[in-house]
Parts: C-alpha cells; sequence; structure tokens
C-alpha cells in the first residue's frame, strides 16, 4: 500500500518574538534530494490544481500561507491530507495520483520536486492510472 509512505511530516519550527523560522533540508527532512522547487498561488476560489500522477517524482508540498487539501488516490483508496501550518509538509510518493483542492484566499502551496521538469513523467489519464498501478 502506496499510502504508507505518504505522510505529513513535521518541520523544525525556531520560535522567536521576532517571527519564527522553519526549514527543510533535502535527504535529512524529507526523503530526497531537491531538483526542482515550484510554488502555486493566487488560486481563485474553487479552482483544483494536480489531477495527474507522476511515474517517478516524489514531492513534499508545504502550505507556506494560509490552507489548503491534497485528496491523494493509491489506485485502491483515497486520503484527504488538509495542510494549514507552514511548517509542516506532506511527502507524495511516486506513482500517487494527487490533486490540490479547497485553496483558502491568498494561499500558497510550496512544492518541492526530486526530478526536473518533464511531461513524460506525468501520467494525466486517470483509467490508465487506474488500470496499471504504478
Ligand atoms: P501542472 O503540473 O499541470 O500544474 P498542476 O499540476 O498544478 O495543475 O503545470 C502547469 C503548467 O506549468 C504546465 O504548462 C507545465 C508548467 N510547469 C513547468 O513549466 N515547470 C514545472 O516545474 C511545473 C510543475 C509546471
Amino acid at each position: 500500500m502506496i499510502f504508507n509512505e505518504a505522510e505529513i511530516i513535521q518541520l523544525p519550527k525556531n520560535f522567536d518574538r521576532r517571527g519564527n523560522l522553519s526549514v527543510i533540508e533535502q535527504n535529512n527532512h524529507i526523503p530526497f534530494k531537491i531538483e526542482r522547487t515550484y510554488w502555486i498561488y493566487d488560486v481563485p476560489g474553487g479552482e483544483v490544481r494536480g489531477g495527474h500522477a507522476y511515474r517517478n517524482t516524489q514531492e513534499f508540498i508545504v502550505a507556506l500561507s494560509g490552507s489548503f487539501e491534497v485528496l491523494m488516490d493509491d489506485g485502491k483508496s483515497r486520503k484527504l491530507f488538509s495542510l494549514n501550518r507552514s511548517y509542516y509538509g506532506l511527502y507524495v510518493p511516486k506513482g500517487v495520483w494527487r490533486q490540490m483542492q479547497n485553496f483558502s484566499t491568498n494561499s500558497v502551496a510550496l512544492v518541492l520536486a526530486s526530478t526536473k521538469f518533464d511531461l513524460s513523467d506525468y501520467i494525466y489519464d486517470y483509467k490508465s492510472f487506474k488500470e496499471n498501478p504504478q
């Protein structure tokens, strides 16, 4: 069951009256080397992002601001994760269908990825994903 690997990871939080600071080190707080970073923002109310799986890419998703949900599906069952603190992130293993939804106003999703961008790594067809679990 792939979901055994999908998990919320708590990050270090340096409390400070001047403002807090959190940190992510590759192969330390997250289980992969970071090849790419992107972020999703200005999401209109009700919009859904994602809606695909990756053949090889692993990701780590943090709600840097605001909140949203990540719906994960390993082809057998679905699981919903809520992200709403910048010192928690969600580890997404490869081969899992995932979509991001219910973005709050002004939310920012930071995504760390284990690969460089490669469209051939995407699985966009849910039916073929279901029929050929990764
Ligand atoms: P996509 O991954 O489909 O977004 P989402 O899964 O959030 O709905 O990417 C949207 C567009 O951005 C698509 O045209 C490809 C481009 N893109 C890059 O150029 N580099 C990247 O690292 C990512 C993630 C997307």
